[in-house]
């Protein structure tokens, strides 16, 4: 509850009277009086000192100061500092005006919320005067805590938003033709070079597009708006307008185009000026995955509304037409999935800049395109996030430089060379080697990835591709005439610039590298829309990848606004019956054309629910959960008797899980448990009880028909399979009474399979969360620190910069797996990250608290590891924890953000040992009493770094149970008793019986 009051209280000033007279009682009384006002002051200030509470980092819907918004509510977060332990926001105070000026006056005429009573430091909802298009909006908040004191007004930030009606749009499309293919394409020589593409017709070289214009006054303020159908590059008097590359984004064009605004205020002149532009394929009318090609459209069309505002306040609009120049230009080719090709000798010198005589120039043509709305940009664009520099250069074949950037990456390669014009330089791109040094190509399938550069001459020159991207750790370079240096080749890595939220690092080396590429593969599969491999052609938003691997992402980057954006693709791409699809965006005729998977479609619920737990978005929840009701509406209707045993598309399973195959019709039916378990939860959150109550119950019918049909009376799961049991207990499917049991048979499935996973794209997120569950911890830590085949650190020990797609993408005995499907930057299996941060760094989420605001700390120490240290940047502040474990001391060094809470739980029940700051807990005030929780400490605290340490128990009291199974020589199963940490069972099933255990 959050209560306004309309006026902030001022404080009351007091007077003081003078005595007359000069007695020397009166020069005493001054005196006391003298240092009594200073030690007020002085308390005044220690005081302030004492609470003094901060407010930074202010975002507007999820983002920075951004331009263009269109969302005509939004919403604030900001985070508090302070030096105090407990410390939280009582109250807030938000302004919002149309000018700084007005707003360093604190006068909100846009919003002043008052002095709100509120906790709320999040997804805080404007509520000021409508906003209309173009409205700048300067905005600051201050809060009070916990004692009531007030902390200073934020620094300001700002949003602008964008344009919200369709006339606000003088703008005409205008088309970006194609002239004709060159003669050698690249797709004809990667052919050659024995790749195949097995699809043509993308090789046309694309134009310049430029507009000449003249200002008569001068400036005071310019926005250019801007889109394209297809990907564009924008110039301003000479100069690259923003850094982003491959805008717009993706979308399903024909439902909807995203533009872009980009304050160019300091780039327009009174007097001549020009815009020219770069127009490309992209994903409009190039090759998308699987064959797809010019999926929306034949050619790109660009749409562009330049607004400069002059001193006097009347504006000039500038805007795509029937007036634009258009010329040849040197991109000679240009495809996601073929390269680009670029003859330098093609430049036109100051083709983006006055004073160009354009008589050789024709005039472009409008074109006519269906009404679709114009939507801003609502997520971080595309964006270069780094460079890599070669690590070795080697020649496998005369004239084949290949240089090795150390790291499989996505992006492209920025060429430095100098040579005789007309030399044409070809990249290729590869994420491996072949034994005899030389590119790996086989598995890019129909994506060729060569780009070409024909010099121009006359010294150094640099340049990058701007409309396509490869996945690669290799680059080949032919057609110098000289052994080039290092300095010739840097990877740019490119891909959605989310910010990193999360770091993770523990005392196993090889864990570390896991953690590490675990991030590569976000940052390169996250690109636009969440894809599942950016080296062959196919680069989808596949549905399924992205539901297993938001948890993880979630921790490891602020995903919100590139899911917020993404989500409207899933729900632009479900049609009209509720089925979501396999990818989205969905091309036309594509991906929904043979139905939808089970555990894909539910992307369609799962990624929404998750966005709302990690970031406490309600809104997100409101804005699909019409499209996740009609998902689960499909699923009852397309059922027997609540069994998904038909349409269920091209049901991928738990694909490609290891030796074992769960059944493909249970897993249709959990999923759709779980999902309609999501919806009820999201409805009651939205406030729909009746509808919270309609759909709890149908989970409760499925849980019902999913016990009748699937488990038996012990808890077993008929052809039971790992991920039968993972879905099972993390789906709550089975009885209270059997969840134990079944966690049992799932460990003893792992040991059995000499503690190693079976499990698929599907079951693997669930594996270690679903052991962890019923206190199946030992066996969650062998299976994580298995390195043999199938395993996480399989691929670590062979070398893997990335997650590779399959367990056994390349292997001594076998070398590659099948190059039809081989992808080695490949994010879903790399799903297990959740787990390193909520369990064994002990950062966790607390569901009745979605966006962190109480936190479970509880971490679990097991295997080999001795230490592990994290940190996560939530939406209410930073959270860390570092523990270590050394002569069964833990230490455990956790902070937690203002204005949240946490519950400690250490490993230990010997709640006497339990110190912080070398001081016994009980004696704390702000640590709440201990309690001995199935074997642990638990505590309940408030905000501020704290400094835990305990005996752990490593032997003596407390038992473990290890089932030794079907020992050979006995051929019976045993269950010993042994105290945790006493026995080790190793991979060959023995059990070590340490001394020092009972
Ligand atoms: C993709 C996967 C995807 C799958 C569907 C593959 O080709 O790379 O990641 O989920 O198809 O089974």
């Amino acid at each position: 509850m959050k209560r306004t009051e309309t006026t902030e209280k001022q404080p009351t000033a007091t007077v003081d009277k003078k005595p007359t007279g000069k007695s020397r009682e009166y020069k005493v009384n001054i005196m006391v009086k003298k240092l009594l006002v200073w030690a007020l002051m002085m308390s005044a200030v220690l005081v302030n000192v004492a609470f003094a509470v901060t407010v930074g980092e202010l975002r507007c819907e999820y983002l920075r100061d951004p331009l263009g918004l269109d969302v005509v509510k939004p919403r604030f977060s900001w985070i508090l500092q302070s030096n105090q332990r407990n410390e939280v926001q009582k109250a807030y105070r938000v302004i919002v005006a149309s000018s700084p000026g007005l707003l360093a006056k604190d006068q909100g005429d846009l919003w002043d919320s008052g002095k709100v009573l509120s906790d709320e430091s999040a997804q805080v909802e404007y509520g000021g005067r409508s906003l209309t298009s173009r409205q700048s909006c300067w905005w600051k908040v201050r809060v009070w805590n916990r004692v009531g004191h007030a902390s200073p007004w934020s620094d300001p930030a700002r949003w602008e938003m964008g344009l919200l009606k369709p006339e606000d749009w003088q703008a005409k499309w205008i088309d970006a033709p194609l002239t004709a293919v060159p003669p050698e394409s690249s797709h004809e020589v990667a052919a050659k070079e024995g790749s195949t593409p097995g699809i043509s017709g993308s090789n046309q070289s694309l134009p310049y597009l430029r507009k000449d214009f003249t200002l008569s006054k001068g400036v005071a303020k310019a926005r250019l708006y801007v889109t394209a159908l297809g990907l564009y590059e924008i110039h301003l008097n000479g100069q690259r307008v923003g850094d982003h590359i491959f805008a717009p984004d993706w979308t399903d064009y024909n439902k909807r185009v995203r533009y872009q605004v980009y304050d160019v205020t300091s780039l327009v002149k009174s007097g001549d000026n020009t815009l020219g532009t770069f127009v490309g394929n992209g994903w409009y009318s190039g090759h998308i995955g699987n064959g797809g090609f010019q999926a929306w459209g034949k050619k790109p069309a660009l749409f562009a509304q330049l607004e400069v505002t002059a001193l006097d306040g009347s504006v000039d609009r500038i805007v795509t037409d029937a007036s634009w120049k258009i010329h040849a230009g040197p991109i000679l080719s240009s495809d996601m999935m073929m390269g680009e090709s670029y003859d330098a000798q093609k430049e036109i010198t100051g083709w983006d800049q006055p004073g160009l005589d354009t008589r050789d120039w024709s005039n472009a043509s409008e074109r006519a395109e269906a009404d679709r709305p114009l939507d801003g940009q609502i997520d971080q664009p595309v964006r270069k996030t780094g460079e890599l520099h070669p690590n070795s250069i080697s020649e496998p074949k005369p004239g084949h430089w290949t240089f090795d950037l150390g790291q499989n990456m996505v992006g492209f390669v920025r060429l430095k060379v100098s040579a005789p014009a007309g030399t044409k330089i070809q990249l290729r791109h590869a994420e491996m080697l072949n034994t005899d040094g030389t590119i790996y190509t086989a598995n890019l399938r129909g994506a060729p990835s060569i780009d070409t550069y024909i010099c121009k001459g006359g010294g150094v020159e640099l340049w990058q591709p701007r409309f396509t991207f490869h996945g690669f750790r290799y680059v080949e370079l032919t057609g110098l005439p000289q052994a080039p240096g290092k300095e010739a080749v840097t990877g740019i890595v490119v891909g959605t610039d989310i910010p990193r939220t999360g770091q993770f690092s523990c005392s196993n080396p090889d864990i570390n590298k896991l953690q590490s590429n675990i991030q590569w593969g976000m940052r390169g599969n996250y690109l636009s829309v969440p894809t599942d491999c950016p080296q062959r052609d196919e680069r989808m938003g596949w549905m399924g990848d992205a539901q297993v691997f938001i948890r993880t992402a979630a921790f490891n980057g602020d995903i919100a606004s590139f899911f917020t954006k993404w989500l409207v693709d899933v729900d632009d791409a479900q049609n009209a019956y509720g089925e979501f699809t396999n990818v989205s965006p969905s091309p036309v005729g594509k991906g929904n054309g043979d139905g939808v998977a089970p555990a894909w479609g539910d992307a369609g619920v799962i990624c929404p629910w998750t966005i709302y737990l990690m970031y406490g978005d309600k809104r997100i929840l409101e804005q699909h959960l019409a499209a996740m009701t009609r998902w689960v509406d499909w699923c009852r209707e397309h059922s027997t008797n609540l069994i998904r045993d038909h349409d269920r598309g091209h049901d991928y399973g738990d694909w490609l899980s290891q030796g074992e195959n769960t059944q493909k019709e249970l897993i249709g039916t959990a999923f759709f448990a779980y999902s309609t378990s999501i919806v009820a939860k999201a409805c009651h959150i939205t406030g729909n009880d009746a509808a919270a109550g309609k759909y709890q119950q149908l989970f409760e019918q499925i849980k019902a028909a999913f016990n009748q049909r699937y488990v038996q009376a012990d808890g077993h799961i008929q052809n039971a399979t790992q991920t039968d049991y993972c879905m099972a207990l993390k789906f709550n499917l089975l009885p209270d009474d059997l969840r134990v049991k079944a966690a049992q048979y799932l460990a003893d499935d792992v040991v059995d399979h000499k503690n190693h996973l079976t499990t698929g794209f599907i079951g693997v997120s669930y594996l270690l969360p679903a052991l962890c569950s019923e206190d199946q911890v030992d066996t969650a830590y062998r299976v994580f620190l298995q390195d043999t085949f199938p395993s996480w650190l399989f691929s670590v020990k062979k070398g893997a910069t990335t997650i590779w797609e399959r367990w056994d993408g390349w292997t001594p005995n076998r070398g590659f797996q099948n190059p039809g499907m081989n992808s080695f930057n490949h994010y879903s299996l790399g799903s297990c990250g959740e787990w390193m941060f909520d369990t064994v760094a002990g950062i966790g989420l607390d569901p009745d608290h979605p966006g962190f605001k109480h936190i479970i700390i509880r971490p679990r120490p097991g295997g080999n590891l001795t230490s592990a240290e994290c940190s996560y940047a939530s939406i209410h502040g930073l959270i860390s924890t570092k523990w270590i474990l050394k002569n069964g001391n833990f230490s455990l060094n956790v902070t937690i953000p203002p204005n949240t809470t946490a519950t400690i739980e250490l490993p230990t029940e010997n709640l006497a040992s339990v110190e912080e700051r070398a001081g016994k807990v009980a004696t704390d005030p702000g640590i709440h009493p201990a309690e001995n929780v199935k074997g642990n400490a638990q505590y309940e605290i408030g905000s501020g770094t704290y400094n835990f340490t305990c005996k752990v128990v490593l032997n003596g009291a407390q038992t473990n149970t290890i089932s030794l199974k079907n020992i050979p020589y006995l051929g019976k199963s045993y269950d010993v008793q042994t105290a945790p940490g006493s026995a080790v069972l190793t991979d060959d099933g023995k059990v070590v019986l340490e001394a020092k255990g009972k």
